[in-house]
């Protein structure tokens, strides 16, 4: 499909399925090779990492974990309050080598409030893959050890990705029409 509906807007083909397959298997077998024998845990970032995290983690040929985790509100959130959620997840996080896996960092809020619960938590190491990035917007100082691709700063849905809760059943990436 060239272009898609969602809701009340239309959006067209930005990065199709054959591109992402072709990144995340590069992506895979990059993370494959640093962590063979290091028994990682993909720590997935719910809803839409879900999508990304399942092919990704195809491409991964040794012993590892995957958990999943959902930050509903970020924003103001604190850090004790992280830190529950990730006990309510059951995740034995400490001593774990932790790849994050999330779908795009935008203004990266979401990571930026994230990643110190995580640390505080004790994991051996926590590296961060994220399908896309959106420099221009971000504030602050995001680390990102694996990036898929670099976008400009226009909503995008499709491959797990949302526009209020719909379009995440594409396989390809769509972009807002101007
Ligand atoms: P951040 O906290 O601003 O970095 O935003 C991260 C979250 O916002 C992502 O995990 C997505 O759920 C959502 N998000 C940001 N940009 C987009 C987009 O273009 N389409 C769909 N969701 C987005």
């Amino acid at each position: 499909m060239r272009e898609v509906t969602v809701g009340d807007k239309n959006f067209e083909l930005f990065i199709d399925a054959d591109t992402l397959a072709e990144r995340v298997r590069v992506l895979g077998q990059q993370i494959n090779s640093d962590f063979a024998d290091k028994k990682p845990l993909f720590l997935v970032l719910l809803k839409g990492a879900y999508v990304f995290a399942s092919d990704l983690i195809k491409h991964f040929e040794h012993e590892c974990t995957i958990s999943f985790f959902r930050l509903s509100s970020y924003r103001g959130m604190e850090s004790s309050g992280e830190l529950m959620l990730l006990d309510a997840f059951g995740t034995e996080i400490q001593d774990r080598h932790v790849i994050v896996v999330e779908d795009i960092v935008d203004t990266g809020n979401t990571l930026s409030a994230f990643l110190p619960a995580l640390t505080s938590v004790g994991p051996a190491s926590v590296q961060v893959v994220s399908l896309l990035s959106k420099p221009e917007v971000l504030q602050g100082k995001i680390h990102i050890d694996y990036l898929g691709f670099e976008i400009p700063p226009a909503f995008v849905v499709g491959y797990g990705l949302d526009y209020n809760e719909a379009g995440r059943n594409f396989p390809a990436i769509y972009q807002l029409k101007k």
